[in-house]
């Protein structure tokens, strides 16, 4: 992965100034990872590197996992299953429909659909021939999401209704709940024997991708993990290195910190791969959340925050395109791009209807995306609209190790030049609590 950054349209010297402001927090980060433990609120960092958790996910994927799995439900919402969607999406999910006989797959349920659960009821009804053919994987850190602990229970009975799990010892079998060990999700599944993962209690929702949180449904699905983690574990070595122009996530904070300051307070992240669509909404809400503080550090009220939005190229520029070129000079946007080759498919040599589009006949999609990705970027240059590049080697699950660790480590930097606690979300508990008491009385 790299990170291009010619067109931010900021000087060097602003850069290197907030590189020596972050100085004594990225010595701190070092310090993190000399401590196995979980006991700083960065030590997510540490979680590529766990052997210990990432046993536990491969004797549980072992134990629950054989070739007749058809479908995983993966029951969380937020940071319990954006960084898993991100990821399934890029590699598989966007092509999902396409592929009906390709398993298994994941089902995501986070928001209560009653027409989703419907239709997915009436879904698993019909074709879950054996309980080996289903896994439920439900995730709360809490494990008192209100969301999440309704689906889960509305699935089980679903299950329940069907010959294969009238014993609940077969149900149960099927479950696998991921959760803080101390929450009392947890004491449950101890006492009712059901198979639990854990999420080191200091690891929030948002910074658990590399936990038993993503890395179990990843590879339940057949994704290889242990490449995840290798792209995350070059990454961090990467983001914790001083030098500026190697460390990607200095640059970015720095270069959104500075256009922040400076009035551009939207970041847009316009992904040019439709499969990296989850992987942007992945990375909203780690920004939306860690970074949207009413209050700083010393207590002193600040409402910042920086407003992440995703696009997709090339469908936006056919949507927002007028808004970005034309409108409000408010935004900072980082273009996502490959350098993943295809020669194929391509537009026939010899075209259906030759007099429409020039130069397009025996060019390959990739070329066509390519053209529109250049000269999308040179509009944004003659327009003076700062723009970064994130270049992925590939849409494998090494480059979206690399990217994952890359934009958490980026955050933090950001929240610690932002002087905010970058780990809690004290106004999302705040509708969690008022939703509790509304459901009191209805
Ligand atoms: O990142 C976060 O902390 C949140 O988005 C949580 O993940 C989300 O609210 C779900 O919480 P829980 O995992 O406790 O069910």
């Amino acid at each position: 992965m790299n990170l291009l950054y010619q067109n931010v349209l900021i000087s060097l010297n602003d850069i290197q100034q907030l590189n020596q402001r972050l100085a004594p927090y990225l010595e701190h980060l070092q310090k993190v990872t000399q401590t196995n433990d979980y006991v700083f609120n960065e030590s997510s960092i540490n979680l590529p590197f766990d052997k210990q958790l990432l046993n536990a996910v491969i004797k549980t994927k072992k134990q629950k996992i054989s070739k007749r799995l058809k479908y995983i439900l993966v029951i969380g919402i937020g940071g319990s299953n954006l960084g898993t969607k991100a990821i399934y999406d890029a590699l598989y999910g966007y092509k999902d429909a396409l592929e009906p006989k390709r398993f298994p797959k994941i089902f995501f349920l986070d928001t209560n659909s009653p027409q989703y659960l419907s239709a997915l009821g009436n879904f698993l009804s019909k074709n879950i021939k054996s309980p080996q053919n289903i896994l439920i994987n439900a995730i709360s850190k809490t494990g008192a999401t209100t969301e999440t602990i309704a689906n889960l229970e509305f699935i089980l009975k679903t299950l329940e209704g069907l010959p294969q799990f009238k014993d609940f010892n077969a149900l149960a079998d099927r479950l696998v709940i991921t959760t803080d060990p101390s929450s009392k999700l947890a004491k449950i599944c101890e006492e009712k024997r059901i198979a639990a993962l854990p999420i080191p209690p200091i690891v929030g929702g948002r910074y658990s991708v590399m936990s038993p949180v993503g890395l179990f449904p990843l590879a339940a699905c057949g994704a290889d993990i242990a490449r995840l983690l290798e792209g995350a574990q070059k990454m961090r070595d990467l983001c914790l290195a001083p030098d500026l122009a190697k460390n990607p996530s200095m640059l970015s904070a720095a270069i959104l910190y500075s256009h922040y300051q400076n009035g551009k307070n939207i970041n847009d992240n316009f992904c040019f791969h439709p499969e990296l669509e989850s992987l942007g909404k992945w990375y909203r809400q780690l920004m939306g959340e860690c970074l949207g503080k009413e209050k700083d550090l010393d207590g002193n009220t600040v409402n910042v925050g920086i407003t992440p939005t995703v696009s997709i190229g090339s469908t936006d520029l056919h949507s927002m395109g007028q808004l970005y070129l034309g409108g409000p000079k408010d935004k900072i946007t980082t273009f996502v791009w490959s350098r993943l080759e295809t020669t194929k498919p391509a537009v026939p040599a010899k075209l259906y209807f030759p007099d429409l589009i020039d130069h397009i006949e025996g060019k390959n999609m990739r070329q066509i995306t390519e053209a529109i990705y250049e000269g999308t970027k040179l509009a944004y240059a003659k327009k003076e609209l700062p723009f970064m590049e994130i270049i992925l080697n590939g849409l494998d699950e090494y480059s979206l190790g690399e990217f994952l660790q890359f934009k958490m480590i980026e955050i933090m930097l950001l929240g610690n030049l932002l002087n905010i606690n970058a780990f809690d979300q004290p106004n999302v508990d705040l509708y969690k609590t008022e939703t509790k008491k509304i459901l009191t009385q209805i």
